[in-house]
């Protein structure tokens, strides 16, 4: 870091930006294999809390790389940087009082970890833990498929892998529960750590 950038503290801060909005700001990190349910339960997730009338916002995968990550591609270095991009706009968002649900394969430990060390304490990582041959099985937009005959390079759980969470916050997988089950857990969790109201 350059020395003469200061950091510049402001009047309003995240607990001020919190309470007008009545609520407890976090970051809920999805993370799992494609075609897991990720983006489906991101959305059904934020469709609940925003009927409850929460602030909320929703980064997802594919959508960012439309915009803020189109110039990055699949390799671990990319991956890599695509979180760390992810992760600091995640804690302005948050930094802005809002609940932030994010929703990426996210495959390396580290790259999550440092993102739940830049939000103390507001981290929730939910393992979206449907398992590689039910992914395959959907396969919803052919990528499976590709990966297998060698139309696509370092597909995640073909040949780039999935570091599994040790210690996930919720566990959610697809092909045992429903998404309305799956939206619950993850709210079960929020009110019993306090983020949301049961
Ligand atoms: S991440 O690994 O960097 O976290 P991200 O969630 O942003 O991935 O993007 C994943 C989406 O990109 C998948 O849902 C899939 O549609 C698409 N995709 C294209 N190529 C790949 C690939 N090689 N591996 C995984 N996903 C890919």
């Amino acid at each position: 870091m350059d020395p003469n950038i200061r950091w510049q503290s402001h009047a309003v801060d995240v607990n001020a930006r919190a309470l007008i909005k009545g609520q407890r700001p976090c970051l809920i990190w999805l993370t799992g294999l494609s075609g897991a349910g990720k983006s489906t339960l991101a959305d059904a997730l934020e469709r609940r809390l925003f009927a409850a009338g929460r602030h909320t916002y929703l980064l997802d995968g594919d959508n960012l790389r439309h915009g803020l990550n189109r110039d990055l591609g699949f390799g671990p270095e990319d991956r890599r940087e695509n979180i760390r991009r992810v992760g600091e706009v995640g804690a302005l968002m948050l930094d802005a009082g809002l609940i932030v649900i994010a929703a990426f394969i996210s495959p390396f430990r580290a790259d999550r970890d440092l993102v739940r060390a830049l939000v103390p304490g507001r981290f929730i990582e939910v393992h979206v833990s449907t398992p590689l041959s039910v992914c395959e099985g959907r396969d919803p937009k052919g990528l499976y498929l590709k990966a297998r005959t060698g139309q696509l390079r370092n597909f995640t759980g073909i040949d780039s892998p999935f570091e599994v969470p040790l210690a996930a916050e919720v566990s959610v997988d697809t092909s045992s529960l429903s998404v309305d089950e799956g939206v619950e857990c993850i709210c079960r969790y929020l009110a019993a750590a306090g983020f949301i109201d049961a």
